[in-house]
């Protein structure tokens, strides 16, 4: 996780917020407490946001400040609710100032809060004088959310419970992964998470967790490539809803024989770009001609 500081000194730092992608998105049940269990495979971004976190020696509070982004300086933001449980669970009582670099879209499925939220952690564990260990850090984050643990987890992470049981992947099968090019597409509009699982939990459209462990254990082995591990079980629950979901993923499949995938609950979705891959001005142009002008479109990697 350390790799993340870009640069620090006594009083101030500053840490890499990366964007992730669900390469394996299973949901296997509805649980009791209202989360659903899942077994998922998740990729970190080269592409992310950027905090600086100041160091006050006034003991007066957490100050955010997100230029362009106004709407999210609010206690509402994540990285509130992190610095918050950062301070009460170290005893520390300094005050921070927080500037959000901010660049990752919201409620795109690509993890941009929760990354946030993990990279305020990680600011003040940098600055303060107590240090919470990895562990404890990751524990601090699945309170936050169920996608935060998996920003813990260095390389690629597979995650278990409602998102909170993480371990990293076999290093030499992320290895493999770094570096590889991914071409990311949002349509103009946002999900929420929440109403994403709800419209999943009508359907009851889950897969078992025998398939979910069975997948993941073949890709691990090399039994099973990563293009063929990809999925995501929340995409029935949007795609039923937003029908241009379907044709567009369906023509970059038969034009350019690549994989379309979602990310999380949506909207943003991938396509992993082989190395050879020659049309990339053709595919931007087909997405930006199906889902309008207004469409984010972004190519960068994976990273560790
Ligand atoms: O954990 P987090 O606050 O990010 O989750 C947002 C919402 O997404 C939850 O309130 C819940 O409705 C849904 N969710 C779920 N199962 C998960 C993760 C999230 O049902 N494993």
């Amino acid at each position: 996780m350390r790799h993340r500081i870009k640069s620090h000194t006594s009083n101030e730092v500053e840490v890499f917020a990366p964007a992730k992608i669900n390469l394996f998105l299973a949901i296997t049940s509805k649980r009791a407490d209202g989360y659903h269990g899942l077994s998922s495979v998740l990729a970190k971004l080269a592409y992310g946001d950027v905090l600086r976190v100041c160091k006050r020696n006034q003991s007066d509070g957490i100050n955010l400040s997100c230029p362009g982004f106004e709407h999210l300086e609010n206690s509402e933001n994540l990285v509130f609710r992190a610095a918050t449980l950062w301070f009460e669970s170290t005893g520390e009582s300094w005050g921070a100032d927080i500037k959000l670099e901010k660049r990752i879209p919201s409620m795109a499925g690509l993890g941009g809060g929760s990354s946030d939220a993990v990279s305020t952690l990680i600011a003040l564990n940098q600055l303060g004088a107590t240090q919470l260990s990895p562990k404890e850090l990751i524990h601090l984050s699945a309170q936050i959310g169920s996608d935060c643990p998996s920003f813990g987890v260095d390389g690629l992470c597979f995650a278990e419970g409602r998102g909170e049981v993480v371990r990293s992947v076999d290093p030499s099968l992320a290895e493999n992964l770094l570096g590889q090019k991914v071409l990311l597409f949002r349509p103009s509009i946002g999900f929420s998470t929440a109403e994403v699982y709800k419209k999943l939990a009508e359907k009851k459209n889950y897969s078992t967790q025998g398939w979910a462990a069975e997948r993941v254990h073949a890709w691990e082995k090399g039994e099973l490539t990563t293009e063929n591990l990809l999925h995501n079980d929340l995409e029935t629950a949007v795609f039923s809803k937003h029908l241009y979901y379907r044709p567009l993923f369906q023509q970059i499949e038969k034009e350019f024989s690549l994989v379309p995938k979602m990310s999380g609950s949506g909207s943003a979705c991938f396509v992993l770009i082989p190395e050879e891959f020659e049309h990339m001005p053709q595919l931007k142009e087909l997405i930006l001609e199906a889902w309008g002008d207004d469409c984010w479109v972004k190519l960068t990697q994976i990273i560790d």
